[in-house]
């Protein structure tokens, strides 16, 4: 799997700028934080940063191990190998979304009293903090307040409002945001090198723009896109279901409405993605809506429709999207819609 197979092991592999150079500047001042909170929506590295943070705290190989200047984890020493697969004593993980979490969180809180038994520091790494429960937090709180001076926790969450104010004034917080197209396209070109896919730029632009600024995601879609063999943008976007949109877009204009739905259950036959589907016309018809308000230049414009009938096709869209979660047939969202909009036009 790409994603595990190129998971950052390094400060510097870490693909999400912003990120990489808060944690370097943490590192190479040598003082970390008794509690740091990483906030960012899924995929963005926020466990991967704290695996990465707890090797090189406690690497044997490096500056603080008294071994040279570098802050990175070596990833070779016996400490940084076995906090790769879990089996380092001082570094204790855990989940605060399993049903297990409301138990382990105490149990890891009791943990906290022990000193380090191989390591230069403990590290209590947290996922989906958020789901603590109000005991938890009790209980995590007063540790924060004192915490022993090996101690490190690192919480990691997609949801910071769920997290109680007084755990989050106590943390040094890193936000990890949403993935950048930027820093994606980036991992993206990392991975097609390392296996020689041999995908272009735009091919990976593509793939980033639809990966839901996750980087977990984008290597996912990497991967189906070099199991499938594909090599080209057109076949690519064929793939995605983003290719015919402008297609389709011209028959709504032209009102042809036998043809729209011939077009429409023909892209279903071909397994056509219809949720990108509507992304795309929304996206498209927003851009309509925004010529016409004179916001962007005249010229892009790619539809002969009349402003109302932009702003009611993108309700009804919209509605279509929001339907795509409970439709027993793909397509049905798309056709509810579509056929709505020529019903109204008839009347
Ligand atoms: N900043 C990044 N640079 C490079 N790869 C990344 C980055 N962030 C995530 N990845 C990729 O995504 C995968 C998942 O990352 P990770 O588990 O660290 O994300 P997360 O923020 O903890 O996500 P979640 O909120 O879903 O737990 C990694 O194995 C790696 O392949
Ligand atoms: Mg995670
Ligand atoms: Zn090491």
């Amino acid at each position: 799997m790409f994603y595990l197979k190129y998971r950052p092991r390094t400060i510097t592999q870490i693909d999400n700028t912003r990120v990489r150079d808060i944690l370097k500047k943490i590192l190479d001042s040598g003082v970390i934080p008794h509690a740091l909170l990483f906030v960012g929506s899924k995929g963005t590295g926020k466990t991967s940063s704290a695996r990465i943070l707890a090797k090189a705290i406690n690497c044997m190989e490096n500056k603080f191990a008294k071994k040279g200047t570098d802050f990175e984890p070596c990833n070779k020493c016996k400490n940084c190998l076995s906090i790769d697969v879990s089996s380092y004593t001082d570094v204790l993980e855990m989940d605060a979304a399993s049903n297990r979490g409301i138990e382990e969180v105490k149990n890891l809180i009791r943990e906290v009293a022990f000193m380090p038994m191989s390591g230069r520091y403990r590290v209590f790494i947290i996922d989906e903090a958020h789901m603590i429960t109000t005991d938890g937090f009790n209980a995590l709180l007063k540790t924060l307040e004192e915490p022993p001076k090996s101690a490190v926790f690192i919480l990691a969450t997609t949801n910071l409002e769920k997290v109680p104010a007084t755990i989050v004034s106590r943390c040094v917080k890193v936000n990890f945001g949403r993935g950048k197209n930027l820093d994606l396209i980036n991992m993206l070109k990392r991975i097609d090198q390392s296996e020689g896919l041999g995908l272009n730029e735009e091919m990976l632009s593509v793939i980033a723009s639809q990966s839901d600024y996750s980087f977990r995601d984008a290597a996912k879609l990497l991967e189906e896109v070099a199991q499938q063999k594909i090599s080209k943008v057109e076949d690519l976007e064929t793939f995605l279901g983003l290719r015919g949109r402008s297609d389709l877009m011209e028959m709504i204009s032209a009102k042809d409405q036998k043809k729209t739905f011939v077009w429409i259950s023909e892209f279903a036959e071909q397994g056509g993605n219809f949720k990108i589907l509507i992304e795309s016309l929304l996206s498209t018809l927003r851009q309509e809506l925004l010529i016409k308000k004179g916001v962007i230049d005249q010229s892009e414009a790619k539809t002969t429709l009349k402003t109302s009938e932009v702003t009611r096709l993108i309700k009804l869209l919209v509605e279509a999207y929001q339907l795509m979660r409970s439709t027993p047939i793909e397509s049905l969202p798309l056709e509810i819609a579509i056929g709505e909009f020529y019903n109204e036009l008839s009347v």
